[in-house]
């Protein structure tokens, strides 16, 4: 029986990592430095979602915007991603978790691009935690991509041509469309904004906003969000169970 007071954890997170570069600035420091102490960070709250049996995290790295930076914090970030992914790989494999990227890869570097496949290959068959790293990553790039997706398979003869244009077409042309939708998203850095991360995913996820900037975030800001969480009814359209008799 459904107890109307059931506490349900999430199954999927998804993250805005915001507050790198006031971090460091605050500081006195290089944004680097902020860059560099947000992916310490990164290793941490993966460590505790695999821990608490979460089934899918979603972080942000990189938006299809982000190309407006200067050109040197642009090369940082992607130097940054390719040194973390090369001293990471193995002790995420190890620990069973299995790395996916979404965004549009193509305007990335051959090396880079050649990383991220070889780390989808090596931990394809690990079970514990589906770890997503948006990088070049845009909510409306990812629909006109399911879009296009259609139209070239209808043009190839995969699709027939007369099917039914419906959300659920679209959304088995999306990116992570095998994986459950977030179920909590939440944003650091005191910014409360989508930025074009997930937007159609994003639909009925519940939202999480926190000051904190990304290099202070913890176990402890993570858990006061998870209890944020179970306290919210979701009711999809729906009405409340309370007002159902
Ligand atoms: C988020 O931190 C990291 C990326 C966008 C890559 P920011 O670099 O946006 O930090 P703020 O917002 O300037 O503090
Ligand atoms: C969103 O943060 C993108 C990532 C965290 C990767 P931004 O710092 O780019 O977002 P805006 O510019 O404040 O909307
Ligand atoms: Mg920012």
């Amino acid at each position: 029986m459904m107890d109307a007071n059931e506490v349900v954890m999430p199954k999927h997170i998804a993250i805005i990592m915001d507050g790198n570069g006031r971090w460091a600035e605050k500081r006195f420091l290089p944004r680097a430095l902020g860059h560099q102490a947000g992916v310490k960070v990164v290793r941490k709250i993966v460590e505790y979602c695999a821990q608490q049996q979460i089934k899918v995290l979603s972080l942000f790295a990189f938006s299809s915007e982000n190309w407006r930076r200067p050109p040197d914090e642009v090369a940082l970030l992607m130097a940054l991603f390719m040194l973390t992914l090369q001293q990471e790989i193995n002790r995420l494999d190890r620990n069973n978790i299995r790395l996916h990227f979404i965004g549009d890869r193509t305007a990335l570097s051959k090396a880079l691009q050649a990383k991220m496949q070889a780390a989808e290959q090596q931990t394809q068959h690990n079970t514990a935690l589906h770890l997503v790293i948006a990088v070049n990553y845009g909510g409306k790039w990812d629909i006109t991509q399911a879009v296009q997706k259609i139209i070239t398979k209808m043009a190839a003869g995969e699709l027939d041509i007369q099917a039914p244009i419906n959300h659920e077409l679209i959304q088995q042309h999306l990116s992570i469309s095998s994986l459950p939708e977030p179920d909590l998203f939440i944003r650091t850095g005191g910014e409360q904004r989508i930025s074009n991360f997930l937007l159609w995913q994003l639909a009925y996820t519940e939202f999480y906003f926190t000051p904190t900037l990304w290099p202070d975030f913890n176990q402890e800001v993570l858990k006061t969000a998870i209890d944020d969480f179970k306290n919210r009814e979701r009711r999809f359209g729906g009405l409340s169970k309370k007002e159902k008799v």
